[in-house]
């Protein structure tokens, strides 16, 4: 079944701990924590210390898209803080295969991320490495953006290309996810889904997730 990683981006962030534990309870499947530099994309988001603080409060898997200029940086603290997952944009890593191996030195899961401009041949050679490939289906830096459409055939051949690979790598798809976008990326291969704002910004978390996954829950 696809799984739903409600993105904290959307959250209320007065209140991240009551956020965490509310999509928790309406059964989410990981948590996507987006941290950005203010470099690598025009927005600033937090830090280690609030997925360090958010670890205590719920048992989701934390999947971490690292939107920074510098990714290296922040993979030992991350897997000190808690994270299971972090993905580093393909654009950004400048020895991406070190980078991997890194993360999964840790124990951690690695993750590419691509931005919808970017290719899927920039894989071709660390796709033996990969737990996770993230197509971004917006623009990087802010959430409620709307989803760039070319991202339907994107999923479809690179689900193509990991079954003639002969890989099983997740295919996350991240930014404009809603009750009408996501069953399109899902017919199309998606294992994961990253919603922000059709998650927290739905008036039932739960009602949302399941909508999001193509079923219905009432
Ligand atoms: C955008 C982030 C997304 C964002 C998605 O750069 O990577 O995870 O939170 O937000 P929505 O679901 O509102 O498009
Ligand atoms: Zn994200």
């Amino acid at each position: 079944m696809v799984m739903i990683s409600p993105s904290l981006l959307a959250a209320n962030f007065a209140i991240l701990g009551d956020e965490v534990r509310s999509i928790t309870a309406a059964g989410a499947d990981l948590l996507h924590l987006d941290i950005m530099d203010g470099h690598f994309v025009p927005n600033l988001t937090f830090g280690v210390p609030v997925v360090k603080a958010l670890r205590p409060v719920t048992k989701l898997p934390f999947d971490v898209h690292l939107m920074v200029e510098n990714p290296d940086l922040y993979v030992e603290p991350l897997a000190a803080a808690g994270a299971e997952m972090i993905t580093v944009h393909v654009e950004a890593a400048l020895h991406l295969h070190r980078t991997l191996q890194a993360i999964k030195g840790f124990g951690l899961k690695a993750g590419v991320a691509l931005n919808p401009a970017t290719p899927l041949c920039t894989l071709e050679h660390v796709l033996s490495e990969l737990d996770l490939i993230l197509l971004m289906s917006v623009n990087p830096g802010f959430g409620g953006q709307e989803f760039i459409p070319g991202t339907v055939v994107k999923v479809a051949s690179l689900r193509k290309l990991l079954q003639a690979a002969g890989v099983a790598p997740a295919i996350a798809v991240d930014g404009g996810m809603n009750r009408k976008t996501a069953p399109r990326v899902i017919a199309a291969g998606a294992d994961i889904i990253v919603a922000g704002s059709a998650v927290f910004g739905a008036p039932d978390v739960k009602e949302a997730i399941t909508a999001l996954r193509g079923e219905h829950c009432r």
